[in-house]
């Protein structure tokens, strides 16, 4: 019976028990030139020592316009492998396998002066109107993220993750709410997606497993919903996407019928109905804490994998923690074992 330390695998992925730290960005890079610090190592490196099976990298973005802020890691110059490298090499020493979140942030570049996007929609009436991009800029973009996993690969990890949700650059592309385009990548929403997954896939060995974070439904007024996600999901997953990371929401103004997630495991529904439909592992992440809840989970056959975001912000050790209320075995690194005298 599975349970959330029973070990999973995924082509060449052996990951030691269910628990995923999810991509969180920190906004802490110093020189504003997307190259991961101290801070950085620390935080990455003690979830390791925590007992999380896959740390996923926060948003790191494909060129420094793709920055949500001027803080954000970045992938766009082999001079940010080294750094990103270090923490990788860290988190595997203490048993930890590594994912990295590719992105851009399209018209979500608060810091960019002037972001592009697939058409000149401002994500509300605060935000700058983007510029749209050209059919060749959009070719180029395919290339930054097929540079950006290139890059990834020579850093160490061992999954590549893609942010495709949350109204970032793909999901702009992948939702007819922002994407009004009228040449190729706004006849077939999909294709730009669909090409970024197929160069990062270029650059990742044959049995590297490639997860996508999707939305699995929008919060806008008229967004689409599960049936919508699992149809592009099916495009995805045909393309190469070989896992999905199901989150919600992100991509404009709440709906005035407010924001659905507020009770805990909300997006685990939307998890549970893209595995179902696509027949694909998932990730579910949203509100996790409980560790009897991130459990049920798994044994539920919900999901495969349990992403557990803020409450490690709370707490590096949080599997370590889950472990030993679940009686479940995991291994306490030798110099903390006596801060967990249950056991
Ligand atoms: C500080 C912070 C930064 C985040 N940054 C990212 C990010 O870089 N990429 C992403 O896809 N989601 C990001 N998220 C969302 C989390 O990955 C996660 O989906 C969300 O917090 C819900 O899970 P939780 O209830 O376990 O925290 C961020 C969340 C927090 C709290």
């Amino acid at each position: 019976m599975d349970h959330l330390f029973s070990p999973y695998e995924i082509k060449g992925l052996q990951l030691k028990n269910r628990v995923v730290m999810p991509p969180m960005c920190q906004y802490s890079v110093t020189n504003k030139d997307g190259v991961a610090t101290d801070w950085h190592y620390v935080h990455y490196v003690s979830r390791a020592i925590g007992g999380a099976s896959l740390i996923i990298i926060e948003m790191t973005d494909v060129e420094p316009d793709g920055r949500i802020s001027d803080y954000d890691l970045g992938l766009w110059s082999d001079d940010q492998i080294p750094a990103l490298k270090r923490i990788i090499d860290a988190c595997h020493e203490y048993g930890a396998k590594v994912g990295i979140q590719i992105a851009h942030a399209g018209r979500k570049a608060v810091d960019a002066a002037e972001p592009v996007a697939p058409s000149a929609i401002p994500f509300d009436e605060k935000s700058k109107t983007p510029r749209s991009l050209s059919t060749d800029e959009v070719k180029d973009m395919v290339e930054k993220f097929r540079l950006a996993a290139q890059r990834a690969v020579k850093a160490g990890v061992d999954v590549i993750e893609l942010h495709g949700a949350h109204g970032y650059l793909i999901h702009q592309f992948t939702s007819a709410y922002t994407n009004k385009r009228t040449d190729e990548y706004g006849q077939e929403l999909t294709k730009f997606g669909k090409e970024v997954i197929q160069a990062t896939k270029s650059q990742m060995p044959e049995d590297m497993p490639l997860i996508m974070r999707i939305s699995g439904r929008e919060y806008v007024e008229g967004g689409y919903g599960i049936n919508e996600a699992i149809e592009f999901g099916r495009e995805f997953q045909k393309a190469g996407v070989d896992m999905f990371h199901v989150s919600a929401g992100g991509e404009g103004p709440i709906a005035a019928a407010g924001r659905p997630g507020t009770h805990v495991a909300y997006q685990v529904p939307l998890a549970r109905a893209i595995k179902e439909a696509l027949n694909i592992p998932v990730i579910a992440v949203g509100r996790l804490d409980e560790p009897e809840l991130a459990n049920s989970v798994v044994g539920n056959e919900d999901a495969d994998l349990v992403a557990v975001g803020r409450a490690m912000l709370r707490n590096p050790y949080w599997a370590l923690e889950a472990a030993t209320v679940l009686h479940k075995e995991i291994d306490i690194p030798t110099q903390y074992e006596r801060g967990f005298p249950s056991r």
